[in-house]
């Protein structure tokens, strides 16, 4: 893939009306409709007060959950321009609608300086088809546009990809930052290169993985994950997660492994328990898991193993959790890894999703390099495929 794109310091952005991807899909409190997290729209403001503060009249737009082209209340970015407004310190205009007649008109008189954001894209069905009018709409409201949105530059949606055919395209300084930090570990790590991968399935992982392969000098494998790979080297797992259609690509890794020189560790005890429970007390097993049992987390001498690995390393890319960190019974081996990471001295990047939010559980959030703001991107970024959000603008 090629990183190298014109950014908003590659044109002159005074006067001009500028269409702004963002990613304002920001976690809300099912309960009481709270946007928990103001991360996401944290991450936006430099390319924002950037555009703002010389001369353009900005645009913003962003999806919001999963709607299925349906107008939701509850999804909504309304909370959002409020938030947007506070951390801005100045006042957002918020369009009742995407390119309907509100849209159309507060984008027409909007004035250099002047925050303008469209409702929830993903109310119009339109936007996660890539509907060409959509678009061409979209790009309508402006002169120029931005992506900022890094955590959806794996979807080719209308806004994401679809509008650079109508617009000039420049990524935003957020875009920017993540692909060269996570550009620069893939393509010229600082080495010894370590990568650490958890989570649930092998099948989320397995283009990670393999890419992987190719760079890094060590990978862990740890989480719900790592039990396919360990029936895969002929250990009893009980009734931990598998995937049984993955346990030959588990195979095949490891043999992969092995020909390259890539050092492979998977969990040598684990944290198990009978039910899957936050109320589960919590069984150190080593070797075969009894068949009433299932892996939950890794236990001390995976930590000591897992995290003896991390001394000395260059470059450590972490995604993916170590065991059921959502359970406190469960949390220590995530919370040690993230501990390690932190104190590595390495440069450290962590995936978004749940690896974020459990370096900030952690409280090492600070001592990472980078936390990326993308889930699914960061994870297709790593597997090295061509992300249409980033492909579609303009080459430096
Ligand atoms: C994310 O939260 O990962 C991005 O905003 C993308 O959201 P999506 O998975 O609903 O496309």
């Amino acid at each position: 893939m090629n990183y190298s794109k014109k950014t908003i310091n590659d044109f002159d952005p005074k006067g001009k009306k500028v269409l702004l991807r963002c990613d304002f899909n920001v976690p809300i409190d099912k309960k009481t409709g709270e946007i928990t997290s103001n991360a996401r729209v944290t991450a936006a403001l430099p390319t924002i007060t950037h555009l703002l503060k010389n001369g353009a009249a900005v645009i913003a737009c962003s999806h919001l959950g999963k709607p299925k082209g349906e107008w939701k209340k509850e999804l909504s970015l309304a909370p959002v321009a409020k938030m947007l407004s506070e951390l801005l310190g100045q006042n957002v205009i918020f369009a009742e609608d995407i390119i309907g007649e509100d849209a159309k008109s507060k984008a027409k008189n909007l004035l250099p300086g002047e925050l303008l954001l469209l409702e929830n894209l993903r109310f119009d069905p339109r936007e996660e088809k890539n509907d060409s009018s959509f678009a061409k709409e979209l790009a309508s409201l402006a002169d120029v546009y931005v992506s900022d949105a890094f955590g959806t530059v794996h979807r080719a949606h209308a806004s994401t990809a679809g509008v650079s055919e109508f617009l000039p395209a420049y990524a935003g300084l957020l875009v920017e930052k993540e692909v060269s930090i996570l550009g620069r570990a893939l393509d010229n790590p600082v080495r010894p290169f370590v990568s650490v991968l958890g989570g649930a399935k092998v099948s989320d992982k397995i283009g990670v993985i393999n890419n992987l392969l190719q760079k890094a000098d060590t990978i862990i494998i740890g989480g719900g994950m790592a039990y396919t790979f360990l029936k895969a080297e002929g250990i009893e797992i009980g009734k931990s997660l598998l995937e049984e259609d993955k346990i030959d690509y588990a195979k095949e890794m490891i043999n992969k492994a092995q020909e390259k020189g890539v050092r492979l560790l998977v969990p040598i005890d684990n944290l198990c328990a009978t039910e899957f429970s936050a109320d589960s007390t919590p069984i150190l097993i080593e070797g075969d898991i009894p068949s009433d049992m299932m892996g939950m987390d890794i236990g001390p001498k995976t930590i000591k193993l897992f995290s003896d690995a991390l001394i000395g390393a260059g470059t450590i890319v972490w995604n993916g959790p170590m065991g059921v960190f959502e359970f406190a019974n469960f949390a220590g081996g995530t919370m040690s890894l993230a501990k390690a990471v932190a104190e590595s001295g390495a440069t450290t990047i962590v995936g978004g999703g749940d690896s974020a939010s459990a370096v900030e559980k952690s409280g090492f959030a600070d001592k990472i390099t980078h936390i990326s703001t993308g889930g699914g991107a960061s994870l297709e970024f790593l597997e090295g495929i061509d992300l249409p959000g980033i492909a579609c603008l303009l080459d430096k």
